[in-house]
């Protein structure tokens, strides 16, 4: 489907024919792919953008003057350009492919991190983050001496913003915040909060993994410095993922890898590094989950984000209605502005319990602490089952979630 013809109002029945996996049989029923979150599905341009690259364009970039060389560095740099409209960034030069967002935020961690935090500094992260946005702050504290600090969260899933106005300080050198939770779904209004650590000179990291592929993002209007996200869960590939810096940031940190491409020359004595974005490029990049991830870009761009974001608000508050009438059925995460995720627990069956049951009906959801235990323990639960949706879902999908879960409780004797 082109965009033009998606039009302004996105058909999810028609969307799906644009991808295959989608009309796959599931222990005899029709699949329901409820686990966007984890990874989304692939449309069939981007499944033959990657054939035509490996088919007809495939070389190392960068390196050499021959045709497919030159093929396949204009089409991966035309990949960066796709990325840079999605986000609305200044210049391709703050476009660095990463092997996801846990790489991109590791990136920051060492060179911004290593760089520029001491002993008694502190990191301001919230209740909410996915590990990716923890442990990396964390290694970092426990080598330089610094503090992390938390913003809490209320029992909707809200972040405090007076209390993260008082964590802010004289000693704070980085806030690493995400845009949307995974477990919990809460949009968080990162600009508000970028503008608050702004006042201090504190950058801003947004782990944007989640928010991404549901919202449209505009790094310049929300002002962060940092932006990190994945190409699996926008319908690229495994395996890349992006780092937005603001340019200023980028010249000043350190590099993250070493290695070739990364440098301008080397001597024994002496190595001096390339220029943006190259410096954090080290070694043969991932080319062709590159080109096939401006691919899956462009896709979503057509379709516009706006419209996504429309199409998903409404299937989740639908979802949302429909679940609240299943008895023992407590949603975990009810905050105002929520994106795409709907966390689940069933009194009398435990999560995993419930995610294989509904594996049986085709219906497939992510069951687990979502890499989030933290948020598990604020909320006094070891688990949820969370049904996470896309642009091409349905709500005949969503009432299948909802038989399934009410044949579940039947299962279990408790209907
Ligand atoms: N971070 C991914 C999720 O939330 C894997 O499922």
């Amino acid at each position: 489907m082109s965009a033009s013809e998606a039009g302004a109002r996105l058909d999810p029945a028609r969307v799906r024919a644009d991808f295959p996996i989608l009309d796959l049989q599931v222990n005899g029923k029709p699949l329901v792919y409820l686990d966007n979150a984890a990874s989304a599905q692939m449309p069939q341009r981007v499944i033959d953008r990657i054939v035509r690259y490996q088919t007809r364009e495939h070389s190392n970039i960068h390196r050499a003057v021959h045709y497919l060389s030159e093929t396949a560095t204009a089409e991966y740099e035309a990949a960066r350009r796709s990325i840079q409209r999605l986000l609305n960034a200044a210049s391709d030069r703050e476009i660095i492919f990463t092997s996801g967002t846990t790489d991109a935020i590791n990136l920051v961690m060492h060179g911004y991190g290593r760089k520029f935090v001491g002993e008694g500094d502190e990191i301001v992260v919230s209740a909410i983050e996915h590990h990716a946005n923890i442990v990396p702050w964390q290694m970092l504290c426990e080598e330089r001496g610094a503090r992390l600090r938390v913003i809490p969260v209320n029992d909707a899933g809200e972040l405090d913003f007076s209390a993260y106005r008082e964590l802010l300080g004289p000693r704070t050198k980085l806030v690493a915040i995400t845009h949307v939770s995974n477990a919990l779904g809460t949009v968080v209004p990162v600009a508000d909060y970028i503008a608050e650590a702004h006042r201090l000179g504190v950058p801003v990291l947004v782990d944007g993994a989640q928010a991404a592929p549901h919202l449209q993002v505009d790094v310049q209007a929300l002002g962060c410095d940092f932006y990190a996200f994945s190409g699996h869960k926008m319908c690229g590939p495994t395996g890349i993922g992006v780092l937005y810096g603001r340019a200023e940031w980028l010249e000043r940190m350190q590099p993250f890898k070493g290695g070739g491409d990364m440098i301008l020359s080397v001597t024994f004595e002496k190595t001096t590094y390339n220029g943006l974005p190259f410096k954090f490029e080290a070694g043969t990049p991932p080319i062709m989950p590159a080109i096939a991830l401006g691919e899956a870009v462009d896709y979503l761009l057509e379709l516009g984000l706006a419209n996504i974001a429309r199409c998903e608000h409404e299937l989740l508050a639908y979802a949302t209605e429909e679940v609240a009438r299943i008895p023992g059925l407590r949603v975990i995460g009810t905050a105002e502005r929520k994106a795409a995720v709907l966390s689940m627990v069933m009194e009398g069956i435990h999560p995993h319990d419930l995610g294989t049951l509904l594996n049986e009906d085709g219906v497939a959801v992510r069951a687990g602490h979502h890499c989030a235990q933290p948020v598990m323990a604020r909320y006094g639960i070891p688990a949820t089952a969370r049904a996470s949706f896309a642009f091409y879902n349905t709500p005949g999908e969503v009432d299948t979630l909802v038989a399934s879960l009410l044949r579940a409780r039947k299962v279990f004797g408790l209907s």
